[in-house]
């Protein structure tokens, strides 16, 4: 019998599987790339200025990645602590994704405007000084560091073949934005925007 050969041959078994599987997952993933709601930018979404995006990678070699995800989901707990949920529209520009699931720290999806940039001041150099009880690293070093943009431009225009709609203006001015700018200055300018495309949606 050939149910009986199948359960026997554990190949063809794994083969089959493998087979079932990637009917389901054709069936869930495929039509996303076809879907309006996940491939174009939400209203008013804009790519990120040469400052926000010199943030984002310091953001990221500096980790804060691991301890904070960007991803708020569709329940009541979350939407009532962070506000608006996460739709896909808003990262069609984000290369790489920084969604994350472990929160060591809270979610900063919609942490944008909700802070002045003296409290991130203070809050990246230590911490402790606005929450006593806070177990995030100190950056202190953000103050003093002045940002190595040898060449913002390239990283827009890779950015860009990607599909990100920088202008040319946009990337002929991006040297000249980060000018006498220190890496906080960078950091803050990327957190100061997370989210606010959002603001007053839904
Ligand atoms: C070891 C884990 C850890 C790392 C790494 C980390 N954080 Fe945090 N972060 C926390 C924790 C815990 C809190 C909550 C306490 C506080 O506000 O300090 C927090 C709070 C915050 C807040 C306030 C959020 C809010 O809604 O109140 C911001 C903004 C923030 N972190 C940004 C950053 C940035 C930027 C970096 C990287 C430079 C970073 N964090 C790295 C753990 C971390």
């Amino acid at each position: 019998m050939w149910h009986e050969a199948v359960e026997k041959n554990i190949g063809l078994l794994s083969v089959l599987i493998v087979v079932a599987i990637s009917f389901g997952g054709l069936a869930e993933i495929v039509p996303l790339f076809f879907q309006k709601q996940t491939t174009e930018p939400v209203d008013g979404l804009t790519p990120y200025t040469a400052l926000e995006l010199e943030g984002r990678d310091i953001y990221i070699r500096e980790g804060c990645n691991t301890c904070h995800s960007q991803m708020i989901r569709p329940f009541r707990a979350e939407t009532e602590r962070y506000g608006t949920y996460s739709v896909a529209g808003e990262s069609v520009w984000e290369h790489p994704f920084l969604w994350g699931s472990k929160r060591t720290g809270p979610d900063l999806a919609r942490v944008g405007e909700r802070y002045s940039d003296d409290w991130h001041r203070v809050h990246l150099n230590n911490p402790r000084d606005v929450v006593p009880e806070s177990i995030m690293p100190s950056y202190p070093w953000l103050n003093t560091a002045t940002l190595d943009a040898a060449d913002p431009a390239t990283k827009m225009t890779a950015l860009r073949l990607l599909g990100v709609p920088y202008t040319d203006k946009d990337i002929s001015n991006a040297k000249k934005q980060l000018q006498s700018k220190s890496e906080m200055d960078a950091v803050i300018a990327y957190l100061q925007q997370l989210g606010t495309v959002m603001k007053n949606k839904r």
